[in-house]
């Protein structure tokens, strides 16, 4: 079994990004569209309230929060070139995507972060169909709090939009979580809160959906929609509800589930859920809530129905197609490998690993780590399993502190298994899990993706300060 460290991988990197350079298209060729990250402003906040300095990825010329909504059709290729005009080196991560290991934009452990000034050439293919979205991976509680998130969308190559049962339109709604002064401004001053960080993370003032504050969504009335609905916020849980509309889960992480009733939806930071609704014949205004942490249910955004109504819909939703795309578990011959959370405020670490030396809580706060994940503070160093590709891998994951937290592996879906704890259902796939407060969640993948994948709690704000490390399939 070779060792892979981190020097290699940073080498690795290198020679991988020397490659692409060579490789690039003279300036005359403009087969990679432009993804381009640069400071903007956008009007996050209600109307009376200035517009708030951001900063954006862009097509062209516009840029927005989120960013270009990226869409293709499962099996087709997605190729960007990032520019980046932001003071701060960047790099795009493709979330839930299961792509080669080069384009995962994991920085710096699939590649340098990409200085001011430079490009990278991002080329893959989007195999699986499903809700995803792409973000800033580098300094990333910073570079996601100030809006370097979009969505992507990977359209089944069979239709279900428009079929019997389906939804005749869908909408895309990418919910965030902001952190404004009196002026609309983020506050910028608190990224290293290690207060914060020790907590639940850096929670906001000001929710959005697409970018703007309590929008009102025009629908019409008996129309069945699909939700898409992404939490791109860097730590905030929402418990979301959608009273009045029969709601229907079919989708979580892009992954189809058998259609299923729905009254409380949780997402994590970073999970997708893609719903069914009906828009009542004879009501003019339903809502989407959202738990903002005290119980309070208060309204994200509200569905403003106009015109005359349509037919209504049997009530069985259609499933979406099946991926097919899955290798099947091997759960017999699994090779088991622990995932232990431990830290943060009430509970704290006592001795953790971080660079190569066992510090006690003192020194590892002064380096701003209060979390660690197997006795080790943000592990770049060494993968914390290898498994040989093909190799069926059981996870158990216990969490061991006082808060919840959101891991994602990178490059692969997983299939949470009976231990499910209480905030999932046992059999669902997924590329980002929570796990309550004292809970324990097994989870089971076919290592079936080479190369070196991060795993992380997805509350930026943890990974930071601790809870990161990487597995290598070879
Ligand atoms: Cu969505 Cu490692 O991230
Ligand atoms: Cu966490």
């Amino acid at each position: 079994m070779t060792t892979l460290s981190r020097r290699d991988i940073l080498q690795g990197a290198a020679a991988f990004s020397s490659i692409a350079l060579l490789a690039r298209p003279s300036i005359a060729d403009t087969a990679f569209p432009v993804l381009r990250t640069t400071p903007a402003t956008a009007q996050l906040a209600p109307a009376g309230y200035p517009a708030t300095p951001v900063w954006a990825y862009a097509t062209e010329a516009t840029a927005t929060v989120p960013g270009p909504e990226i869409r293709v059709t499962a099996g087709d290729r997605i190729q960007r070139r990032l520019v980046n005009d932001l003071p701060q080196a960047t790099a795009v991560h493709w979330h839930g995507i299961r792509l080669e290991n080069g384009m995962d934009g994991a920085a710096p452990l699939t590649q340098a972060p990409v200085p001011p000034g430079e490009t990278f050439d991002y080329d893959f293919v989007a195999h699986d169909p499903g809700t995803y979205w792409y973000h800033s991976h580098n300094r990333s509680t910073e570079q996601v709090a100030r809006g370097l998130a979009g969505p992507l969308i990977v359209e089944d190559r069979e239709p279900w939009l428009g079929e019997p049962g389906a939804a005749s339109r869908e909408l895309v709604l990418m919910l965030d979580d902001w952190l404004l002064d009196g002026e609309a401004a983020i506050i910028e001053d608190r990224w290293d809160d290690l207060h914060a960080a020790a907590h639940g993370g850096r929670m906001g003032n000001t929710a959005t959906v697409n970018g703007t504050a309590y929008p009102g969504l025009p629908v019409q009335p008996g129309e069945r929609l699909r939700l898409r609905i992404i939490n791109m916020a860097t730590d905030r849980i929402m418990p979301l509800r959608l009273p009045d509309l029969s709601p229907r889960l079919i989708a979580l992480d892009g992954h189809p589930v058998a259609p299923r009733d729905m009254e409380t939806l949780v997402l994590g930071p970073a999970q997708r859920a893609d719903v069914v609704i009906d828009i009542p014949a004879d009501s003019s205004a339903t809502r989407l809530l959202i738990d903002p942490g005290n119980g309070e249910w208060i309204e994200l955004a509200r569905f403003e129905a106009e015109g005359d109504a349509l037919p209504g819909q049997a009530s069985d939703v259609r499933p979406l197609p099946a991926w097919g795309t899955l290798a099947a578990l091997d759960l017999e011959n699994a090779q088991r490998e622990p995932l232990l959370m431990e830290g943060g405020a009430m509970r704290g670490m006592i001795e953790t690993r971080y660079q190569g030396e066992t510090l006690g809580f003192r020194e590892l706060t002064a380096r701003g780590m209060v979390w660690a994940l197997n006795g080790t503070a943000n592990n770049l160093d060494a993968p914390m399993f290898r498994a040989t590709v093909g190799q069926t891998v059981l996870m158990e994951m216990t969490n061991r502190s006082a808060f919840p937290h959101a891991i994602h592996l990178h490059g692969h879906h997983f299939e949470v298994l009976d231990r499910s704890g209480g905030l999932n259902r046992a059999g669902d796939i997924r590329d980002t899990v929570l796990i309550g407060a004292d809970e324990t969640v097994e989870i089971a993948l076919v290592a079936d993706n080479p190369g070196a994948w991060m795993l992380h709690c997805h509350m930026l704000s943890h990974q930071k300060s601790g809870m990161m490390g990487w597995f290598e399939v070879a």
